[in-house]
């Protein structure tokens, strides 16, 4: 059911939440049944005008059955929502001082998703990466308006609000790529602002996190060097971080390590060299209202700046 993710979770909240979720359908399925099949005998049996029903008001019997059962089937549907969210709810927890209360931090941007590891100084986007088997505590917030932080496979939905933290449980089960999206209209470009989260063995995750802990050599190559001027001649680098080049954080994803990473513009196109170019060239052909400016750059700067960043792995 790989079409359907909520059909196919990968982890215990996302089983639980198709389980709780399959409980209402069948609920739901056997009231409409029984709703749609009075209505078609209904239809078939009185469809002369000889035949009248029989007319019966004022059965206290008959309204407090049909009053009490409806009660009792929304009593039940709530109390196993409830029960659902209470157990996998992830409230902000007592830290020590100067510790993080989450592992991981996703802020919401138009349009992308900014990720902090908690405790280092691992910046990325897009991406999140986790070990098997863990279950991470995820504090969500937003730059600018809201978005929802959703991976169907893996967690429940929840929404990133500016100036306000929500905490959910992430965990995968299963060495794999999760997709994620923003669930909420946020702007022209909402449907663009998707992510992946890659589980990985315990092991391979530390060898991840050591490699996104190292910081790129500078280029050697005469063309990398170019697009390292450029990159930071141009406005480029005063909204975009690369570590040991240049320090904002916040504003546009960091691209210490992009080279490595699956997708372009928030999973809007694979991330090869050419790809690469074609959107340095004229973002808003991918990603119309898209923050980054079209910065009008010569053939041989696009070539500079794809050679320099496709250093960065
Ligand atoms: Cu962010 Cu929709």
């Amino acid at each position: 059911m790989s079409n359907f993710p909520v059909f196919d979770p990968a982890s215990p909240q996302a089983e639980a939440i198709r389980d709780l979720f399959v409980q209402v359908l069948w609920i739901s399925g056997g009231i409409f049944a029984i709703v749609a099949g009075l209505i078609c005998i209904a239809i078939w049996k009185f469809r002369s005008n000889e035949t009248l029903p029989t007319q019966d008001f004022g059965s206290h019997r008959k309204e407090i059955a049909w009053i009490v059962a409806p009660v009792i089937v929304v009593l039940w549907i709530a109390a196993i929502s409830a029960k659902l969210v209470l157990t996998y709810n992830a409230v902000p927890q007592a830290h020590p001082p100067g510790q993080q209360d989450a592992d991981l931090i996703v802020t919401g941007h138009q349009w992308w998703w900014q990720v902090d590891y908690a405790g280092t100084d691992i910046v990325s986007a897009n991406e999140i990466h986790i070990p098997t088997g863990k279950r991470l505590r995820v504090k969500l917030s937003s730059a600018d308006v809201i978005h929802s932080f959703w991976v169907a496979r893996l967690a429940r939905k929840m929404d990133a609000i500016p100036g306000r933290e929500n905490f959910i449980w992430l965990q995968a089960d299963k060495v794999g790529t999760y997709t994620g999206r923003c669930a909420e209209f946020c702007g022209t470009q909402h449907a663009r602002m998707n992510f992946i989260v890659v589980a990985h063995e315990p092991e391979d995750y530390e060898k991840w996190l050591a490699g996104e802990k190292t910081v790129p050599p500078a280029p050697t190559d005469a063309k990398a060097l170019a697009g390292r001027s450029t990159f930071l001649s141009l406005t480029c680098s005063q909204c975009h971080a690369i570590a040991g080049v240049s320090a904002d954080r916040s504003i546009a994803p960091d691209l210490t390590h992009l080279a490595s990473r699956r997708d372009l513009a928030a999973g809007v196109i694979p991330n090869t060299p050419e790809n690469l170019r074609r959107w340095l060239k004229d973002p808003a052909a991918f990603k119309p209202g898209c923050k980054m400016p079209d910065f009008k750059l010569t053939e041989a700067q696009l070539d500079e700046l794809v050679a320099y960043l496709e250093t960065l792995k």
